[in-house]
């Protein structure tokens, strides 16, 4: 499910402002050499933001588990892969230097090509999914990742929560 616009304009420019500051990062392992945070501090509040969003699109009552941002640059690709950070996901288009297509493939039963803007996030089971990021064309991109649980909760309630609903 695409979520438009799920971070508003300010809360981008201040993403991107903090990231720009940011002094601990580190080359990424899943794509080879990006700059790239895990757990950085700064996106704690946005992680929260977006949480209330999810919940009240998607019914679910979500813990906060993993954040992760990483700095693309034209060719940048990542291999198909599932997570292990987190069941429920969401991935944010925080930059884009222009206006070229980035796309993102989930192997659902058939392979799905997701296409985001800026402020446009995707929300996925990314245990469950495979997916796999194909070659960057726009010069600058910065994503951020954050991971969530679904509560025990509610899972006890329903036996096993709605998939379907994404
Ligand atoms: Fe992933």
């Amino acid at each position: 499910m695409i979520i438009r616009n799920i971070l508003s304009d300010l809360d981008k420019n201040d993403i991107y402002n903090l990231w720009v500051k940011y002094l601990n990062k580190v080359p990424d392992h899943q794509t080879i050499g990006a700059p790239s945070a895990r757990q950085a501090e700064f996106l704690k509040e946005y992680l929260t933001k977006v949480k209330k969003i999810l919940e009240l699109k998607t019914g679910y009552k979500l813990s906060e588990r993993f954040t992760i941002i990483r700095e693309y640059k034209k060719g940048d690709f990542m291999k198909k892969h599932i997570d292990n950070a987190a069941p429920f996901a969401v991935t944010i288009v925080i930059k884009q230097s222009d206006s070229k297509d980035n796309p993102l493939v989930f192997y659902n039963t058939e392979p799905e090509t997701i296409i985001l803007k800026e402020g446009d996030g995707y929300c996925f089971w990314g245990m469950e999914v495979p997916h796999e990021r194909l070659a960057v064309q726009s010069d600058y991109l910065l994503h951020v990742y954050f991971g969530y649980s679904v509560a025990d909760k509610l899972i006890s309630i329903s036996g096993k929560y709605n998939k379907q609903i994404l």
